[in-house]
C-alpha cells in the first residue's frame, strides 16, 4: 500500500443534467458539494434534451467551481489534483466538464484523473462509511445504469449483470410519465407508492435463464403500459398509486433476489447500493431487511450522493490517484465508456 498523501481534489461532473463541482480531502472528506440541477430545464419536454443540458452546463461550470471552492474555504492552490467524469454519459454534456477540468489542471500544473461514472456512483458509498473498504459487492441502479459490480479492490471491477435493455430508474421514469407524474419519475413514484397496495396487481418478475445476474426492465414497462391502457379501453379507472406501488414492488424483487444470491454466491460479506435509485425508500428497507436476514452489512449513501454529484467523483479519483491514473491533455470524453477500461 502507498502512503496516502493529504490531498485535496477538486472534482467535476456533468455526464447528463448536474452540473456539480466538489472538493474532496483523502478521498473521504467532502468539503464542499455544489449542484446545480437542469431538472426543472428538462421537465418542460419530459425528458433530458443533450443540446440543451450542454449549453446550460457551460454556463453554470464556472460559478458552480467558484461556490465548491469558497465553500471549501480554500483556493485553487489549495488543490492537489482535479477528477472529472469523462464518460459514460451525454457527450456535449460531458465534453464541457473535460474542457474545464484540463483547462485548470494545465493552468495549475496539476494531476489529471479522468472518472468513469459508475466508478463515481459506487465509491459514493466510502464518503459517509469509513470503514468500507473492498472487496464487496455494489448494486449500481440510475437511469442510465443497472449493474451489479463485484469490488475486488479500489478501481478494480467485475461485472456480475447488468441489464438487457432499460436501467431501473428509465423504467421508473417512463412508467411515471404514463400515469401522468410527470419528469423526473422515480421520487414521484417512491412518494405515490406509499399510498397504494403493492399487491394490488400482479406484474411480471424478468428472470434470464443463461444469466441469473441480468436484469430486464422492459417487459415491466410494457405490462404497466398494458394495464393502462386496457383500463382505458374498458372504461374503468384504475388507481395510481396501486399501480405505482405494484410496479415498484416487481422492481424491487428482482433488484434484491439477484443481488443476494449473487452475494451468497461470491461469499461477500459487504452489500452496497449506488446511483440514483439507491434513494428509494422501498429498495432501501427490502435491502436492509434481506442484508440482516443474511448477516451481511448493508452500505447506502444518503439521497444527495445518490444522484449525480461531483463528491462522489472526487472519492473514486483519490483512489484512481493513489493506484497512479494520470490522463494527459488528449483526455476526451466517451459516451460509452466501459468500466474498468482507461
Ligand atoms: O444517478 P442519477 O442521478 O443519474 C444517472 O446516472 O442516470 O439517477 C437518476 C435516476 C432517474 O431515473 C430518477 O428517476 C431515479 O434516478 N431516482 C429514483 C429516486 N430518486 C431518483 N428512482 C426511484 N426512487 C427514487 N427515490
Ligand atoms: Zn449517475
Amino acid at each position: 500500500m502507498k502512503e496516502i498523501r493529504d490531498m485535496n481534489i477538486l472534482a467535476i461532473e456533468s455526464s447528463c443534467d448536474e452540473t456539480a463541482a466538489a472538493v474532496v480531502h483523502n478521498g473521504r472528506e467532502v468539503c464542499s458539494n455544489i449542484i446545480s440541477s437542469q431538472i426543472e430545464l428538462h421537465k418542460l419536454y419530459g425528458g433530458v434534451v443533450p443540446e440543451i443540458a450542454s449549453r446550460k452546463h457551460i454556463e453554470k461550470i464556472n460559478q458552480v467551481i467558484e461556490e465548491a471552492l469558497r465553500e471549501a474555504q480554500v483556493t485553487l492552490d489549495d488543490i492537489d489534483a482535479v477528477a472529472v467524469t469523462y464518460g459514460p454519459g451525454l457527450v456535449g454534456a460531458l465534453l464541457v466538464g473535460v474542457a474545464e477540468a484540463k483547462a485548470i489542471a494545465y493552468a495549475r500544473h496539476l494531476p489529471l484523473i479522468g472518472v468513469h461514472h459508475i466508478e463515481g456512483h459506487i465509491s459514493a458509498n466510502y464518503i459517509e462509511h469509513p470503514d468500507l473498504e473492498p472487496p464487496f459487492l455494489c448494486l449500481v441502479v440510475s437511469g442510465g445504469h443497472t449493474h451489479l459490480v463485484c469490488v475486488r479492490d479500489y478501481g478494480k471491477y467485475e461485472i456480475l449483470g447488468r441489464t438487457r435493455d432499460d436501467a431501473a430508474g428509465e423504467a421508473y421514469d417512463k412508467v411515471a410519465r404514463a400515469i401522468g407524474l410527470g419528469y423526473p419519475g422515480g421520487p414521484k413514484i417512491d412518494r405515490l407508492a406509499k399510498e397504494g397496495d403493492p399487491d394490488a396487481i400482479s406484474f411480471p418478475r424478468a428472470h434470464i435463464a443463461d444469466a441469473p445476474f441480468d436484469f430486464s426492465f422492459s417487459g415491466l414497462k410494457s405490462a404497466v403500459l398494458n394495464y393502462i391502457n386496457g383500463c382505458q379501453m374498458k372504461g374503468e379507472t384504475f388507481r395510481p398509486a396501486d399501480v405505482a406501488a405494484s410496479f415498484q414492488k416487481a422492481v424491487v424483487d428482482v433488484l434484491v433476489e439477484h443481488s443476494m444470491r449473487a452475494a451468497e454466491e461470491y461469499g461477500m460479506g459487504r452489500f452496497a447500493i449506488a446511483g440514483g435509485v439507491a434513494s428509494n425508500s422501498a429498495l432501501r428497507e427490502s435491502m436492509k431487511k434481506a442484508c440482516e436476514e443474511r448477516d451481511l452489512k448493508f452500505y447506502h449513501p444518503s439521497p444527495i450522493f445518490c444522484t449525480d454529484n461531483a463528491a462522489m467523483i472526487g472519492a473514486a479519483g483519490y483512489y484512481e490517484y493513489l493506484a497512479g491514473t494520470r490522463h494527459g491533455w488528449d483526455l476526451n470524453a466517451v459516451p460509452n465508456l466501459k468500466l474498468g477500461e482507461r
